[in-house]
């Protein structure tokens, strides 16, 4: 049998520092801050003009974007977990919070910032989405948790 093996590296979100992007109403990216840029491994240049799911996760089950976008453009806030894919395919977890700004009644563009999450709750996100991709895809996959300073370790080995 094949085995295939591919590791992440997750990037840790730093506490106290907004993380901040805005789109228009198709979720292209019309703005990000220096934080936000920095942590998805992008240049600002790089994401502005982008559709926003230019650091979406394969992990992420579709499930929570469809209940993410009907929440916006009903005009109310959505706060949820999420898991990113930074330019060099590893990944960040934010709690995020996307809100629609209104103007005369009308929606007009969004808006979102986010925190870091805890290390039990990224895990325990982790398996919750493992679990509704696999009801929506029917697909499984085993994920491995390696702490940052077990890497060394890793590195002698020829994985
Ligand atoms: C203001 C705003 C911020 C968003 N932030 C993220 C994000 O950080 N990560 C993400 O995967 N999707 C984010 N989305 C949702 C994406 O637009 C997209 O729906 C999602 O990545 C799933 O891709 P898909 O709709 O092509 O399936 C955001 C949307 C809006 C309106």
């Amino acid at each position: 049998m094949d085995t295939s093996f591919d590791m992440f590296i997750e990037t840790e979100v730093p506490e106290n520092q907004l993380i901040i992007s805005r789109t228009d109403l198709k979720g292209v990216i019309t703005y990000v801050n220096e934080t936000f840029a920095q942590i998805s491994g992008y240049e600002p240049e790089e994401l502005i003009g982008k559709p926003h799911n230019i650091i979406r996760h394969p992990d992420m089950p579709k499930s929570a974007f469809a209940d993410l976008w009907e929440t916006i453009r009903r005009g109310e806030t959505w706060r949820g977990y999420v898991k990113n894919l930074r330019k060099d395919r590893g990944y960040y977890w934010v709690y995020a919070e996307i809100s629609p700004l209104i103007k005369n009644g009308e929606v007009v563009e969004y808006k979102s910032i986010r925190e870091p999450m805890s290390r039990e709750k990224r895990i325990e996100m982790q398996r919750l989405y493992d679990k509704l991709r696999a009801e929506e895809e029917g697909t499984s996959r085993v994920v491995l948790y390696v702490r940052n300073e077990s890497l060394e370790e890793l590195g002698k080995y020829e994985l």
